[in-house]
């Protein structure tokens, strides 16, 4: 079987295509033949070598993939051949606090991931996707989404009428303004592109902004709020967006720190934290318990997964460079067919 292989970390070109034998699964793992993965801005961040820690090498890289099981080991109830399956972002994250051990599980960085014709994985590790998605929709939804949905629902749930400030609209942007929409509760969403924020609003963004033509965009947010400022902030760009979020938010707001897109680094001012009684909560994915409480969502709603383009297994590294041009709206997938 064929699968994808980092040997070296210096960019797309360090990803090769190799052949593998055929993995066997063990007692409580499941043989997945996976149809679709998904690439998440981390994806480029562990080609460059620029992800924390010290992944295994050779990797297979990415953490999103969706397909079908091909056979379970000895002691294996939890799925069955023929379930149609996504793997959990942390393998052993089932339920509870993030520990370390937990990050020590994250697919396709600390461990192998599922860019790959077959993987075999912990049963626990995998989850029964929606039947009305396709297994690319599936493969979108394991990082990005669960992100999306940790941060709306699990730390202190999204109500009705609430409005959520999404920046950008890249993978996590776009769920979470899909699953505001679900809620009943309004989105602002911000893009560098009018041509996306019409598309944003063609999803329901009730507000956009262009934050290239509107430098100042937390003065249009407070503007569009009647002056109030927004309920929630879905941060995905980091230090170089981080105080004008906190500027958008109104008194009690809530911020999602979950991206580092303009950098890993940079200076806070904290008084407007103290003085507007912020909250800030890292989020990082999400466990196997909330991936299941979003499926029941997805599944309930028949919430369709916005695909931007999907590319084939040999043009794995086509994906990765037109995810790092940032022209994609929503998410990027590989079939693995
Ligand atoms: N903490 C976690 O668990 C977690 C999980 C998933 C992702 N992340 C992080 O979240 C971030 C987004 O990930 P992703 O996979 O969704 O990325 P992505 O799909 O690659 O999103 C890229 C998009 O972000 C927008 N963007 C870039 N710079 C921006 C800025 N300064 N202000 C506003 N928007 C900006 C752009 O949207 P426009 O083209 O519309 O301008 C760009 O197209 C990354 O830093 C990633 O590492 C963290």
């Amino acid at each position: 079987m064929k699968r994808y292989e980092l040997r070296g970390m210096n960019g797309v070109e360090s990803l090769q295509v190799a052949d593998a034998p055929m993995p066997t699964p063990g007692p409580g793992e499941a043989l997945v033949r996976v149809h679709a993965v998904s690439l998440n801005y981390r994806d480029l961040l562990v080609v460059s070598g620029m992800y924390p820690g010290s992944p295994p090498l050779p990797l297979v890289p990415t953490s999103d993939g969706a397909g079908e099981v091909a056979a379970v080991g000895p002691g294996v109830d939890r799925v069955k051949v023929g379930d149609r399956v996504a793997g959990t972002f942390f393998e052993s994250w089932v339920s509870g606090r993030l520990t370390e051990r937990d990050m020590a599980t994250a697919r396709g960085g600390a461990t192998q991931g599922m860019l790959a014709e077959y993987v075999v994985s912990h049963a626990d590790a995998l989850v029964r996707v929606p039947d009305h998605l396709s297994f690319g929709d599936a493969a979108t939804l394991p990082c990005a989404a669960v992100t999306a949905w940790h941060a709306l629902f699990e730390v202190a749930p999204l109500r009705p009428g609430e409005t959520v400030l999404v920046l950008g609209t890249g993978g996590v942007s776009i769920f979470a303004l899909q699953l505001a929409a679900m809620a009943g509760a309004q989105a602002i969403v911000t893009s560098s592109s009018d041509e996306k924020l019409e598309r944003a609003r063609g999803l329901g963004a009730a507000t956009t902004i262009n934050y290239k033509k509107t430098p100042d965009w937390e003065i249009a947010v407070r503007e569009a709020t009647g002056g109030a400022g927004v309920d929630r902030v879905i941060e995905v760009g980091g230090p170089g967006t981080f105080q004008k979020s906190l500027a958008s938010l109104r008194v009690g707001g809530r911020l999602s720190l979950i991206g580092i897109l303009t950098g890993f680094a940079g200076g806070v001012e904290v008084v407007p934290i103290l003085l507007g009684s912020l909250h800030v909560d890292g989020i990082y994915v999400g466990s196997r318990e909330m991936f299941e409480s979003m499926n029941r969502a997805i599944a309930r709603t028949k919430l369709s997964p916005v695909i931007d383009r999907a590319f084939a297994f040999a043009d794995a590294p086509a994906a990765y460079e037109y995810l790092r041009s940032g022209a994609h709206f929503g998410k990027v997938v590989i079939r693995i067919d």
